[in-house]
Order: structure tokens, then sequence, then C-alpha cells
């Protein structure tokens, strides 16, 4: 089976590279399918270096990559991306590439623990074996805070009812299988189940992964590392996450962050980038067809502009 089926390929290969023979990065090489286009689209000189924070990715990526001496595969997260560019030596970035998220591969593997579909300890750790699993995170915390994060991160209106089971299964035997998570998700009746157990499975992963805190972090890392005209492109699957790219943007696009009352500019911020499309891209029918992970996918691309 197909380590992961990269999504929007030609939009984000055509999207970024605009100089074929610059640098970049690509934050989150999973199976290395986006790596491997960007290969294809560059020129000798080009560079590129992939990373993700799954060493099982890693692994798979060095071998995909491995006969291509214009790539180089480094473990990392995206708060560790400018340490990273100055260990390899690679900047000022032509590109820098976010697909967020989790792979096909990290979902399948039942030991992994991010699928309710199937059994398995109750991890959901992407780089595995660092901090607390998602069973450690649940023991470390109250019922209050998990109906909290499972409306913040989840958007799960019956988050309490569930973290209400949730902690009452906790206290005769604590979780520490996906499948004992979804007996006390199940056991709350929703309407949907697959739908809620999606949600709470969302937000979990989201609060051991850290996933916006280290987004917040790889966006003020390309920011600064992209040279001007160097472009970001970011592949999002939930509204949090593009939220979150939407907003981070919107004032870099803007540049003003005088308050609206203020009938002129008195913070004289210029903006420093801008959108390099106002449509929002998504996937076509036909690779939706080809692939349902894409049907969720949004692209947003910005370009670095020269300080006015
Ligand atoms: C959707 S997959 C990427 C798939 C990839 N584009 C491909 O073509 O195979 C997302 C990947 O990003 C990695 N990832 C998520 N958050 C990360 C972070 N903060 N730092 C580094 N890698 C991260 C995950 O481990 C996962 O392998």
């Amino acid at each position: 089976m197909a380590y992961h089926v990269p999504v929007m390929v030609e939009e984000v290969v055509a999207g970024l590279v605009a100089d074929l023979d610059g640098s970049y990065v690509d934050a989150t090489v999973g199976g290395g399918g986006h790596s491997w286009a960007l290969l294809q689209a560059l020129g000798s000189k080009g560079r590129l270096l992939a990373v993700d924070r799954d060493r099982e990715a890693v692994a798979a990526a060095r071998v995909r990559l491995a006969a291509d001496a214009r790539a180089v595969v480094r473990q990392g997260r995206f708060a560790e991306l400018s340490e990273l560019l100055a260990q390899e030596g690679i900047g000022p970035l032509s590109g820098i590439l976010f697909d967020l998220g989790v792979s096909s591969h990290q979902i399948d593997a039942p030991a992994r623990g991010f699928s309710y579909q199937a059994d398995g300890p109750l991890d959901m750790r992407m780089d595995a074996g660092v901090g607390p699993t998602a069973a450690e995170w649940i023991a470390a915390r109250s019922e209050r805070e998990l109906a909290e994060l499972i409306v913040r991160y989840g958007e799960e209106r019956t988050a309490r009812r569930i973290a209400r089971s949730i902690y009452r299964q906790q206290r005769l035997a604590p979780l520490t299988t996906t499948q004992a998570l979804r007996l006390a998700v199940a056991a709350t009746r929703p309407q949907m189940l697959n739908k809620t157990l999606a949600r709470v499975f969302q937000a979990l992963r989201i609060a051991v992964n850290d996933e916006l805190g280290q987004l917040q972090a790889g966006l003020t890392a390309a920011e600064v590392s992209l040279k001007p005209g160097g472009r970001l492109a970011v592949l999002a699957y939930h509204s949090l996450e593009d939220r979150l790219v939407k907003q981070h943007f919107a004032v870099l696009v803007r540049g003003c962050i005088c308050p609206p009352r203020v009938p002129i500019c008195t913070c004289g911020r210029e903006p420093s980038f801008k959108r390099v499309s106002r449509k929002l891209q998504k996937a076509s029918e036909a690779e939706v067809k080809q692939n349902t992970r894409a049907r969720s996918a949004i692209l947003r691309i910005y370009e670095k502009i020269e300080a006015g």
C-alpha cells in the first residue's frame, strides 16, 4: 500500500516553484510524494530540505529520495526549522511547503493509535516515543479540561457529555486503547457516531502534538527564512488550521496594525506578503474521486514581498 497519496501536487508545484535553482523546504515530507514532485520541477542547482517529526516518515522519505543529491531529509518539528536550515546551510528560501495533519500511513497503522476504526494503543504521537501519549494526556487532565479541548479542537457540541463518559470509564480502569476510547464515546449515543469519533480523535491528536503551536512556530520560521519573491504553500484539512494560517497572513498582507478607528496610520508597518491567488484553491473533482482525503484540502499560497 502507498505510504501516502499526496494531495494537489500539480497546484502545489505550480504555485511554489518560481525559481528552478532555488532552495526549498518540504516541512512535512511524509512519504515524500510532494518532495519528489518538487525535485522533478527543480533544476540541477535546486536544493530541497525535507523534514518530518515522524521517524518512520523520515526513513520512508530517505528511501524514496536517496538517489537525488539535491535533497536532504532531516527529522525535526516546525519549531526547529530555523535551526535545521542553519545546520544544513540552506537559505534564504525560494519556497516552503506545509502539508498539514497526519499521513495515511500514520492513520492506517493501528500501533500509532490515530484511528478510531482499528484497535491499538491510545498513543497519537507523531514523533513516537516523545512526550505524553493520548492515554497519558487524558490521565493527567480533568473532565472539564477535556470537555474544553473537545469543544475547541473538535468543534463538538456534546463535548461535556463525552468527557463525562470518558472519565467515568477512566475511574474504573485507565483508558489505554483506541477501542476503549471509542466505547466511552459510543456510550453517549451520539447521532452520528463516526463523525463524533472523528472530532474527539482530532481534538486529542491536536493537543498531544501541539499542532497549532507548532503551526504558528512554523509560519513564523517561514516568514523569516523566505527571500523576497519566495513563496509559502499551506495545505490545511480542517478549519482550525486554515483559520490560523489565514489570520497569521492577514496581518502580514495588510501591514498596518493600527486600530480601525484611527484615521491615519501611525504604526508605519508595510505589507510583507501578498496572496498569490485571491481565490481559495481546492482539489479538482477528479482528484477527490481518486483520493477522498483531498476533499477537505484548502491550499493557500503567499509570496514574500520586498520591504518598501
Ligand atoms: C499529510 S502528511 C504529509 C504527506 C506528504 N506531503 C507526502 O507527500 O507524503 C503530514 C506529515 O507532516 C508531519 N508533521 C505534522 N506536524 C509536523 C510538525 N509540527 N513538524 C514536522 N512534521 C510534522 C506528519 O508527521 C506527517 O508525516
